[in-house]
């Protein structure tokens, strides 16, 4: 059984070796879409609700030109006493998703009709089936979503919202490039309402793991989060000054950190201020691997300047926009 997984673009390597974990043959990856060999369905869908990196998951039926569609198979999910509903989306350029969307419901209701004698019945709002199609670049893809119809970035326990908040799925992969498994203290300095070390504390069961924030409104939102997380015990919270984490802190072996980007809000000038300050201070206590993300790319070389090391740079999509991920060492 074919499985198309999606998750953060530029994280894809970070998905994939999720999926290996679970047992997974992975088949390779490209431009936020992850495909895979899975097992049974029920075996997917129960991965699907503890996974850390996917956001949605779909068995795949049919892949090719639009004029090609076939969705034989599709009577293994959509009876005809189930309803259902094509959800079509277009990366790139392609035809207009209400015409995929007619064309692949057309088909789902010709193929359930020759197999069982009668058709399905369609319900936009509450179906039991949801039958994805997604004009891909240059081809349609079209299967069944396992995993429910909302996004599995959306965590149960983000009760606080933070205006500029950090996708769990995306804290989940700092954390897992930084080598969480492995880390003993781990700091997040500008942690807003909580999302990394919530994550660390859920994915990678770090021994100690420091949240900090200089506005206190954030770190009330971040213990409210990490209470409904379950995690409260394990997490220490200070209101602090990034820009002085020695002076929180006389070591931690990881630091992942979101910090302001001076974008949409503030100013960069401002925010590469910070990131100095940030660097200098960090570099007195860090005896690991910093994971920082931030449009700034300038950021890349005041760390140098902080006589950090640079050990990779990556680009991610993050709330529309593409920034960098950095991965820096003592
Ligand atoms: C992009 S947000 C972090 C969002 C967080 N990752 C989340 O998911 O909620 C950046 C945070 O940096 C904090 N911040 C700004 N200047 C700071 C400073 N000098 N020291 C510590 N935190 C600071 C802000 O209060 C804000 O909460």
């Amino acid at each position: 059984m074919r499985a198309v997984f999606t998750t953060n673009p530029g994280l894809e390597d970070v998905c994939e070796r999720e999926l290996a974990s679970w047992g997974l043959e992975v088949l390779g990856s490209s431009k936020g879409r992850v495909e895979a060999l899975a097992g049974s369905l029920e075996e997917l869908a129960w991965r699907l609700e503890r996974s850390k990196s996917v956001h949605k998951a779909f068995v795949l039926l049919y892949e090719g030109p639009l004029e090609g569609l076939n969705l034989s198979g599709i009577e293994r999910f959509v009876g005809p006493h189930e309803t259902f509903a094509v959800r079509a989306e277009r990366v790139g350029e392609g035809p207009p998703s209400p015409e995929i969307a007619r064309l692949v419901g057309e088909e789902v209701v010709k193929r359930v009709k020759d197999f069982f004698g009668a058709p399905p019945a369609v319900d936009l709002d509450y179906p039991s089936v949801v039958v994805r199609a997604e004009w891909y670049f240059d081809r349609l893809r079209v299967g069944v979503e396992v995993g429910g119809e909302e996004s599995l970035h959306r965590r149960y326990y983000r009760v606080e919202e933070h205006v500029a908040s950090l996708k769990p799925t995306i804290a989940y992969a700092m954390l897992e490039l930084g080598g969480a498994l492995r880390a003993r203290r781990l700091l997040d300095p500008m942690c807003g309402s909580g999302t990394i070390a919530i994550e660390a504390a859920l994915g990678f069961a770090v021994p100690e793991i420091i949240c900090s924030d200089i506005n206190k409104k954030y770190i009330e939102k971040a213990i409210t989060n990490s209470y409904v997380a379950r995690v409260r015990d394990l997490i220490a919270f200070a209101v602090h000054d990034a820009g002085r984490v020695h002076e929180l802190v006389d070591w931690a072996d990881l630091v992942v950190t979101n910090p302001p980007f001076g974008v949409r809000m503030g100013s960069p000038r401002k925010a590469l201020k910070l990131y100095e300050r940030f660097f200098r201070s960090v570099r007195r206590i860090l005896s690991g691997r910093l994971v920082l993300i931030t449009p700034l790319e300038e950021a890349g070389e005041l760390m140098r300047s902080s006589g950090l090391k640079v050990v990779e740079e990556r680009s991610v999509y993050h709330g529309d926009l593409w920034v960098k991920l950095f991965v820096a060492e003592a």
